[in-house]
């Protein structure tokens, strides 16, 4: 985990927030790379689920919603976690966490087992032993608003808004039993302690579905659909299959609405743990917003007039959670010879003397630069000028990045670590020989030589 952390603020991909304070709270920026990477697994996710698909459309709906909403979901009163701190040091836990770190037992939701679970067991800060009792303490954030009474919330998930907006789309656009509404965008959840990283942070960025169907419809087939198309989703941008884990929700754990959970879990540095969820909620949301707001949002059947609450299928993904786990599929060490050679002068090294390489061997469909373009000489006019306008035809079509910056050896080395799939470089050869590039590829380090003109259909071949 320290080296993927390492690597994320050394390259651009994430730094700790607001640093020239003293960090902020387990809060986290994107920096450029990191912002590219999430814009082109989010790009992936909207092509595959709304874009590619006849039955989904897309919502964009508003992080300030109605209080109602949180009501009728059951978050405003029952949102929580359970916490406890240390008396002695002040140190607060997830009071569920740190018993099953401690004893190993899962007592979620039971606060008297928990405060008894915890007599005896020493503070993982302090090593001393005096707790206060669990408590519940809400996850939502509260604010203030202009003009309106009472306090409001930033949306603790995207979901709330689909379910307010489902008679909209239902009225505005030919959608027809079943069908789904997809949304992206940030969350807010009050967490008692953000660790991990970009695991568990306050405000996070969800893709989540709701997809309607008939009560009547069997739903086992559906279901078992959808977990496939998760992981599908997740192979795609480059998630190892073999890290993935289907963690089934015991009939207990369910809430009383669902039918069935299957979360799917990942072998993140740290542990085994969520990375997203398909659940079965029933006709819970939409019956608890019709019945708080008066208004009818039910479906009837055009054909037999027959009229219903459609259940609902919520595939649920976290996109912080994903880009991480992207990360770390994606995190590679190899020896190699030396970068440059001993004298510097070969690219990608000669001879027995070894250099850990780092590579980030995303896949091409979400690695922020796809090409880079380096002139072999950075004080050669001629090489430079070519590779320019090399750049600059390239990058109507691919993310490219020009880098004249030290040899071409430590380009290379850098660009493996961004992830870059291939590095185009102008050398004397391409301006007095035959208009031919090299071109590296990031995984093999193969080379080979290109004509500058058949870039484009080159790279459109290997890109696509
Ligand atoms: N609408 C259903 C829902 O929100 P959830 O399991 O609470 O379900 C869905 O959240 C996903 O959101 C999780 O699987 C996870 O990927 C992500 N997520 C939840 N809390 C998070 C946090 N504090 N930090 C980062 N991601 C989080």
């Amino acid at each position: 985990m320290e080296k993927i952390v390492s690597l994320c603020k050394r390259r651009g991909f994430i730094f700790p927030a607001c640093e020239i304070y003293g960090g902020f709270s387990a809060a986290y920026s994107y920096g450029p790379y990191g912002a590219q990477l999430k814009k082109n697994i989010k790009d992936a996710w909207w092509k595959k689920f709304v874009e590619e698909r006849a039955d989904i459309v897309g919502l964009d709906g508003p992080i300030l919603l109605h209080p109602k909403l949180w009501e009728a979901s059951g978050h405003t009163t029952g949102f929580n976690d359970a916490m406890v701190d240390c008396k002695e040091c002040k140190k607060r836990f997830r009071a569920d966490h740190l018993v099953k770190d401690l004893t190993g037992k899962d007592l979620e939701g039971d606060l008297p087992a928990m405060t008894a679970a915890l007599q005896g067991q020493k503070c993982p800060e302090c090593g001393k032993s005096n707790w206060t009792d669990a408590k519940m303490v809400s996850m939502m954030f509260k604010t203030e608003m202009n003009g309106f009474d009472g306090p409001v919330y930033l949306r603790p998930e995207t979901a709330g808004a689909i379910f307010v907006e489902f008679k909209n789309v239902v009225d505005s656009c030919r959608v027809k039993i079943p069908f789904g509404i997809a949304q992206i965008g940030k969350a807010f959840r009050n967490e008692i302690v953000a660790r991990n990283f970009i695991f568990r942070t306050r405000e996070f960025e969800q893709m989540e579905i709701e997809y309607f169907f008939d009560p009547e419809m069997p739903w086992e087939d559906l279901f078992a659909k959808w977990l496939d198309w998760q992981e599908e989703f997740f192979t795609e941008i480059g998630i190892d299959k073999k890290k993935l884990v289907r963690f089934e929700h015991s009939k207990e754990k369910l809430s009383h609405y669902s039918k069935k959970t299957v979360d799917f879990e990942y072998l993140y540095p740290f542990g085994q743990s969520e990375l997203c969820g398909l659940a079965h909620r029933g006709e819970f949301d939409l019956g608890a917003h019709s019945k708080l707001s008066g208004q009818d949002l039910s479906w009837t059947d055009s054909a037999t007039g027959r009229k219903f609450t459609p259940n609902v299928l919520e595939p649920s993904f976290g996109l912080d959670r994903a880009l991480l786990a992207v990360l770390d599929s994606a995190y590679t060490e190899e020896d190699i010879p030396l970068s440059g050679g001993v004298d510097g002068a070969s690219p990608d090294g000669v001879g027995d003397v070894k250099e850990t390489r780092i590579v980030l061997k995303f896949s091409p469909k979400i690695a922020p630069v796809k090409i880079a373009i380096f002139p072999l000489l950075k004080n050669k006019p001629v090489l430079v000028e070519k590779a320019k306008s090399i750049f600059d035809e390239l990058k109507k079509d691919f993310a490219c990045e020009f880098d004249d910056n030290g040899n071409v050896g430590k380009r290379y080395r850098r660009q493996d670590e961004i992830g870059t799939p291939y590095c185009v470089t102008v050398d004397f050869d391409t301006i007095e020989k035959d208009d031919t590039v090299t071109v590296r590829d990031r995984d093999t380090m193969q080379q080979e030589r290109i004509k500058a003109a058949e870039l484009k259909k080159y790279f459109e071949d290997k890109l696509k």
